[in-house]
C-alpha cells in the first residue's frame, strides 16, 4: 500500500517551519521530521515579497527532503496576520424535501446562507465554522441531518481575510514548486495541535506568541467561538530592549533569549554578555526585566480586551494554553496567570511522539493534527455539518 504522507508549512515572521509526517496503519501520525529556515519577505506573519519567501521555502523543502527522504509535492499551509478576523453570522433556509428530512444539501445551503454578509472589496471568507444548528427553533443541535423540520438555521464563526494576503501566500508556495493541499487560519492550527476535547468543551483560549504577532483562539462547548490576531509579538520585546539599552538588534535578541524573564524586574544584578569582538557588554537585568514586563503586560491587556468582548474575561474554566517562540520566555505562564486571572500553561503536542518539544513548533504540528482529524471525520454527515473542513481547499480557479 502506498505510504500516506502529510506535509505542513507555517510561514512565520521570524522563521518558516515545516513538519513531515506519515499516517500510520492505526491512523495515528508519525513525525518524520521538523525543519526551520529564517524567514524572508514576511512582515508580521504576512508574505509581502513572495519571490523572496519562495526561495526560503525551496531551501526549507531541500532540508526536509534530505532529512526524511520524502519527495515533497504538496503542503498544508497556515495563514496568519492581523488582517485575519472572525465574524459571527446566522443563516436560515427552508428544508427542501417534501418529507421534511434534513439532507446534506440543506446543511450546505444553510452554511452558504450564513456566509452571505457583506465584506469590503478586498476581503473574503476563508472558512465558516458552525457553532450550532437550530431545527424548527430547537437550539444547540450539532447533527441536524436526518432530523425532520421545516426550518433549518445555523450560527457560524466565519474567518475572513484580506485577499491580497492569501494571494501573496499562495504565490510564494507555488513559486517554490509546491502544490497547496489547503489553507488553515493559523490560530486554529495551534489549537488543534494542543487542545483536548475536554478543554474545548470546558472553555479554553489558545495564545500563540510569535515574533511579529500574537494570536488568540477561543473555544467553548467544543466549538470555535472567536479568533483574533494582534500585530505585536516577541520581536517587539527585542526592539524595546535595543532602544532601551541603545544597542543593536542582534545583541538585544541575545540578551532577551539568554537573560530575559517575566517577573524579572525584581532582580537587581548587573549582567555581562560577551560580544563577538571579545569585549563585554554590561547591563542591568532589572532594567531589562522591566522592559520585558511592560511589553508582555501590554500584550496580555490586549488579549484581555478580546476576552472581554466575548464576556470571557477571567471566565474560561479550561484556562489558557500558550505556545509560540515567545512561550519560551521564563515565567511567562506565571505572568499570564496574574494578568489574565485564569489558569495558564505552556502547551504541548497532543498525542504526537516527537522530539521537537519547542513550543514554537506547535503551530506547524497542529496543521498536521487538524488535517488528520478532518480526514477521520469521513462520514458525509460529520464532514458537512460538524467540522466543515479544518482545511480550506483552495479553488482551482484561484491558482494562476
Ligand atoms: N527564550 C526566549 N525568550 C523570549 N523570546 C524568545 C525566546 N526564544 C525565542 N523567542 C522569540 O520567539 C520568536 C519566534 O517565535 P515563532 O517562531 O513562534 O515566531 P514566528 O512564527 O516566526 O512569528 P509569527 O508567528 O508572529 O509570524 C522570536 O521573536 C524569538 O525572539
Ligand atoms: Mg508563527
Amino acid at each position: 500500500m502506498k505510504q500516506r504522507i502529510l506535509v505542513a508549512l507555517d510561514i512565520g515572521t521570524n522563521s518558516l517551519k515545516m513538519a513531515i509526517a506519515k499516517i500510520k496503519e492505526d491512523g495515528g501520525l508519525e513525525i518524520l521530521g521538523v525543519v526551520e529556515e529564517p524567514s524572508s519577505g514576511v512582515r508580521k506573519s504576512v508574505v509581502v515579497r513572495p519571490e523572496e519567501t519562495a526561495k526560503r521555502i525551496a531551501s526549507l523543502v531541500r532540508k526536509a527532503e534530505q532529512m526524511t527522504s520524502v519527495h515533497i509535492k504538496e503542503v498544508i499551509v497556515s495563514l496568519g496576520g492581523s488582517r485575519l478576523f472572525a465574524v459571527s453570522s446566522h443563516g436560515l433556509v427552508a428544508v427542501s424535501r417534501a418529507d421534511g428530512d434534513i439532507s446534506k444539501e440543506d446543511v450546505d445551503r444553510v452554511l452558504q446562507a450564513a456566509q452571505t454578509f457583506s465584506l469590503s472589496q478586498n476581503q473574503e471568507i476563508l472558512e465558516a465554522y458552525p457553532t450550532q444548528y437550530v431545527v424548527d427553533g430547537e437550539e444547540g443541535i450539532r447533527e441536524p441531518i436526518g432530523m425532520k423540520a421545516v426550518r433549518l438555521e445555523t450560527d457560524v464563526i466565519a474567518v475572513c481575510l484580506f485577499s491580497p494576503d492569501l494571494k501573496n501566500l499562495t504565490a510564494a508556495v507555488l513559486e517554490a514548486n509546491l502544490e497547496i493541499a489547503g489553507v488553515v487560519p493559523s490560530p486554529l492550527a495551534a489549537a488543534y495541535g494542543m487542545l483536548s476535547a475536554q478543554e474545548k468543551e470546558m472553555g479554553v483560549a489558545v495564545v500563540e506568541l510569535g515574533a511579529g504577532t500574537t494570536s488568540l483562539a477561543v473555544f467553548e462547548e467544543e466549538d470555535l467561538k472567536h479568533i483574533a490576531i494582534l500585530p505585536v509579538g516577541a520581536e517587539n520585546i527585542t526592539h524595546d530592549i535595543a532602544i532601551g539599552l541603545r544597542i543593536e538588534h542582534d545583541l538585544a535578541e541575545r540578551i532577551k533569549t539568554e537573560f530575559g524573564t517575566c517577573l524579572g524586574s525584581k532582580g537587581k544584578r548587573m549582567e555581562k554578555i560577551e560580544l563577538a569582538n571579545g569585549e563585554t557588554f554590561t547591563f542591568s537585568s532589572k532594567f531589562v526585566g522591566h522592559i520585558i514586563e511592560e511589553r508582555v503586560k501590554e500584550i496580555f491587556q490586549l488579549l484581555n480586551k478580546e476576552l472581554k468582548k466575548l464576556g470571557k474575561q477571567g471566565q474560561l474554566p479550561g484556562g489558557v494554553v500558550i505556545c509560540g517562540g515567545g512561550a519560551k520566555l521564563p515565567k511567562i505562564a506565571e505572568f499570564a496567570k496574574k494578568e489574565l486571572k485564569l489558569p495558564v500553561k505552556i502547551g504541548s503536542a497532543k498525542g504526537l511522539i516527537t522530539l521537537q518539544e519547542d513550543p514554537a513548533f506547535l503551530g506547524v504540528l497542529g496543521l498536521l493534527v487538524g488535517n488528520l482529524q478532518d480526514e477521520e471525520s469521513t462520514s458525509v454527515t460529520q464532514k458537512s455539518s460538524r467540522t466543515a473542513g479544518f482545511l480550506k481547499k483552495l479553488l482551482k480557479s484561484f491558482i494562476p
